[in-house]
């Protein structure tokens, strides 16, 4: 290693909003090996652990070079304890026992599958793991028991579990700025999420909506949902309204209102996908679509159910809504607790607030 690459490594910022992250990376065996183990952490309910890891991955990530020896790694931030093990072991060896085991067991494996699912958490899959459930077919024998989140969930695992690739990103966006266009031609409409920090593939597709009057966006979610459903475009939907007394410094809570939906992306040789504009499918096509277990559908199915996240903020919030959905979950972590220790700010996806100013102003 030439001595400028020392110097770099031990220069490295220990909050993550401070470092490149690229996707591509020197040491991605090591860090699916944290990961892994962050996880673990995650489904037994233990944070200081799992954001343990994740910092320690964090941080390999941002290294601009192959890992040669646990000497190298014993400056980097969060590289400490538990973490070096790991790092040494597959320095050493190429893999690490504890992570071999936990790719085995049962219970990470069940919750795996269960978390994986639309609407099931990790509180939820534990139950269920404690009740004795441990596939989809289990689930499917208690579906009375499931929330409608969770049975659309279900019912659309297959598509849900397939990554969502940045080709059907953009049908999706063209989908949204179609409909939403019907009821305000000028709104002004971002993908956020994954695909804006340069992901080629993501687990849903998430957008910001906005427009100078806020008067044009009142209703727009309503109106959206309404049209995409005469057109059996929806296949779940839950609209959350925003709520005022929640944006508030001390919430991190994002109280946009929203649209959690599962739309039926058509494909990119169905009629749907032509000019929606103009053509509408009949009520038939209509049925078909919005009932996809339905027996005529079952041959020719000319769709994929993907998840989408639409967020309406106005004009004043975007910037912050922009940087807070844009990700990724971990950079808005670290950007949060440094805004919060080192600058007083609270920083959340509403606004940034001098917490000094705020108090100050409780109490007079
Ligand atoms: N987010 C948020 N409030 C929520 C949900 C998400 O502020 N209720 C933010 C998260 O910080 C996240 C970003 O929005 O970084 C996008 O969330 P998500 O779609 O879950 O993750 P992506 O980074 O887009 O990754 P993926 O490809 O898996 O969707
Ligand atoms: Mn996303
Ligand atoms: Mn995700
Ligand atoms: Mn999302």
């Amino acid at each position: 290693l030439s001595a400028a690459t020392e110097v770099r490594c031990s220069q490295m910022p220990t909050y993550a909003c401070h470092r490149r992250t690229p996707l591509n990376h020197h040491n991605q065996t090591i860090t699916n090996a944290l990961e892994i183990l962050a996880r673990s952490a995650f489904f037994q309910e233990s944070d200081v652990r799992y954001l343990g890891f994740t910092r320690a991955a964090s941080t390999l990530k941002a290294l601009p070079y192959k890992l040669q020896s646990v000497n190298q790694a014993k400056d980097l931030p969060w590289c400490g304890g538990h973490c070096m093990i790991v790092i040494q072991e597959i320095l050493e060896h190429g893999m690490c026992r504890e992570v071999e085991v936990i790719k085995n067991n049962e219970h990470y494996q069940t919750m795996e599958l269960l978390t994986g699912i639309y609407g099931v958490g990790v509180r939820t899959a534990q139950r269920w793991f404690k009740e004795g459930i441990r596939n989809l077919s289990d689930l499917k024998t208690m579906e009375c028991k499931l929330t409608a989140e969770q049975v659309s969930g279900l019912r659309h695992c297959k598509d849900l579990q397939q990554q969502v690739t940045l080709e059907e990103a953009e049908r999706v966006g063209q989908l949204v700025k179609d409909t939403l266009q019907r009821f305000v031609p000028d709104v002004h409409i971002t993908m956020t999420g994954g695909f804006r920090r340069g992901k080629e593939v993501g687990h849903d597709v998430d957008f910001l909506i906005t427009h100078p009057n806020e008067n044009a966006l009142s209703g727009l979610l309503e109106d959206a949902v309404g049209w995409l459903e005469t057109q059996g475009l929806l296949l779940y939907h839950h609209l959350k309204k925003r709520k005022p007394a929640l944006r508030s410094a001390s919430s991190s809570m994002d109280s946009h209102e929203t649209c959690y939906a599962i739309v039926a992306l058509p494909s990119s040789s169905s009629p749907w996908n032509t000019d929606i504009e103009v053509k509408k499918c009949n009520s038939e096509d209509a049925e078909r679509i919005a009932h996809p277990e339905s027996p005529n559908s079952l041959n020719s199915r000319t769709w994929k159910a993907v998840r989408v996240d639409l967020v309406v903020t106005p004009q004043a919030e975007h910037a912050y809504a922009l940087l807070g959905w844009t990700g990724s979950k971990h950079f808005e972590r670290e950007l949060r607790r440094y805004s919060l220790r080192e600058k007083k700010l609270s920083l959340n996806s509403h606004g940034l607030y001098d917490l000094e100013k705020l108090s100050g102003s409780l109490e007079c």
